[in-house]
């Protein structure tokens, strides 16, 4: 048996097949573009697995997918390959509209193909998972219950409205076709391989390099953090025991407003990693200019996933946070390659 795992040399992508391969044997095709986001170094420990098999390409190229599904014949597909760094959004909205709903619906339409051709079991057992993201919910006020599966979409950056119009796809191709889906929606992901664009390793590795941590506006904005391993397990959980046709909401009940999120990660490192000079990380905080449509708040309610499928959440973001500051320390070589070309041309046009 096998699965087809898309963007799977991104953080979470690589994070799941490296957990998957900790879990089981089953065959594993990753499929990547590789981006400036996607990292074949990621999956560099399955190197000498003969049941992963890695292919570089896009989701929006007809051909590649259609022979791909030909020949290994999944059982299940899970796509992560989307844009997903909201600040590109703004300055580039195009490549999200490309991937995020043209290959989105690319990628549907030759799934839709292959399925409709299986027969028996391997039809009947079919299942197509799409990784979505909260954002598509928009932006909660400080007393607003979280968001639950029912909670309209009212996306306020070009990546969650392209990754809302995926979402859409998705549920038309359930309910026009019978495709076989299952969406999840999950909260931010922070832990190791995370790309240092994001708020968590952009602050980690500054502080390390002696460089401004930069907070959008007041800082009092709130994300429901989740450490990246439980975003995994909850994958995987859906796959095979959640209802084909619905949606999952993920996330780890960890509400943390960003300049607390920076002033924890600073106060590991003083303890991990202190400076030579006797201050404190924390001073390196700076308050820039806040990003353009920039959502207050969102919280998840997973009682859905937690009450119909029993996943639970296996770290605290205290816990887990201490762990991805660890990895981030003991990974240099890692941090320094992923850190040239057009990282450093996305810093300098963000930043400065
Ligand atoms: P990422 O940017 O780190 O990885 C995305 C991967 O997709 C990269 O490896 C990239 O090369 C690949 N890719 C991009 N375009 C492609 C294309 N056209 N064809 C094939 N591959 C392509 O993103 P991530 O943080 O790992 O997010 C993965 C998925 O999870 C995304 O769909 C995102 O919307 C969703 N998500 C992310 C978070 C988060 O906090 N990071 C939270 C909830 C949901
Ligand atoms: P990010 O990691 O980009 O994830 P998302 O926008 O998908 O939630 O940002 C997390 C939060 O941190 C978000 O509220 C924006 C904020 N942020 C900063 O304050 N400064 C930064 O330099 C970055 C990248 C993000």
């Amino acid at each position: 048996m096998t699965i087809l795992v898309t963007g799977a040399a991104g953080f979470i992508g690589s994070n799941f097949v490296l957990d998957w391969f900790e879990q089981n044997d089953e065959h594993i095709v990753s499929l990547d573009k590789l981006t400036y986001a996607g990292n074949l170094e990621n999956l560099q420990p399955l190197e000498n697995n003969e049941n992963h098999i890695f292919v570089r390409g896009d989701i929006a190229d007809e051909k590649l997918i259609t022979s791909i599904l030909n020949e290994y014949q999944p059982r299940a597909i899970i796509n992560f390959a989307a844009e997903s760094h909201v600040d590109r959004s703004i300055h580039g909205p195009k490549d999200f509209i490309t991937t995020n709903i043209v290959g989105t619906y690319t990628l549907l339409e030759m799934v839709r193909n292959y399925w409709y051709n299986l027969d028996g079991q391997p039809k009947k057992k079919f299942k197509f998972l799409h990784v979505s993201t909260d954002e598509v919910y928009g932006s909660l006020d400080s007393n607003d219950p979280p968001f639950s599966e029912t909670n309209a979409y009212a996306p306020s950056s070009p990546y969650s409205a392209s990754k809302a119009a995926s979402d859409h796809l998705i549920r038309a191709w359930h309910e026009t076709y019978g495709l076989p889906v299952i969406t999840t929606n999950c909260s931010n992901n922070y832990g190791p391989y995370h790309f240092p664009e994001k708020l968590i390793p952009l602050c980690i590795l500054n502080a390390l390099n002696g460089e401004l941590l930069p907070i959008y506006g007041d800082g009092l904005q709130v994300r429901d953090w989740l450490y990246v391993k439980d975003h995994c397990t909850a994958i995987r959980l859906v796959l095979e025991e959640a209802r084909i046709g619905e949606t999952y909401n993920i996330g780890g009940r960890n509400e943390k407003a960003n300049i607390d999120v920076v002033r924890a990660l600073c106060s590991i490192l003083d303890e991990l990693q202190p400076k030579k000079d006797g201050s404190k990380y924390a001073t390196q905080i700076t308050y820039v200019k806040d990003r353009p449509g920039h959502d207050k708040r969102y919280a998840i309610d997973a009682t859905k996933l937690e009450s119909e499928l029993g996943w639970m959440p296996q770290e605290t973001f205290e816990s887990g946070i201490r762990k991805t500051v660890e990895w981030y320390l003991s990974h240099q070589d890692w941090v320094s390659r992923v850190q040239s070309g057009e990282y450093q041309r996305w810093i300098d046009k963000q930043y400065q």
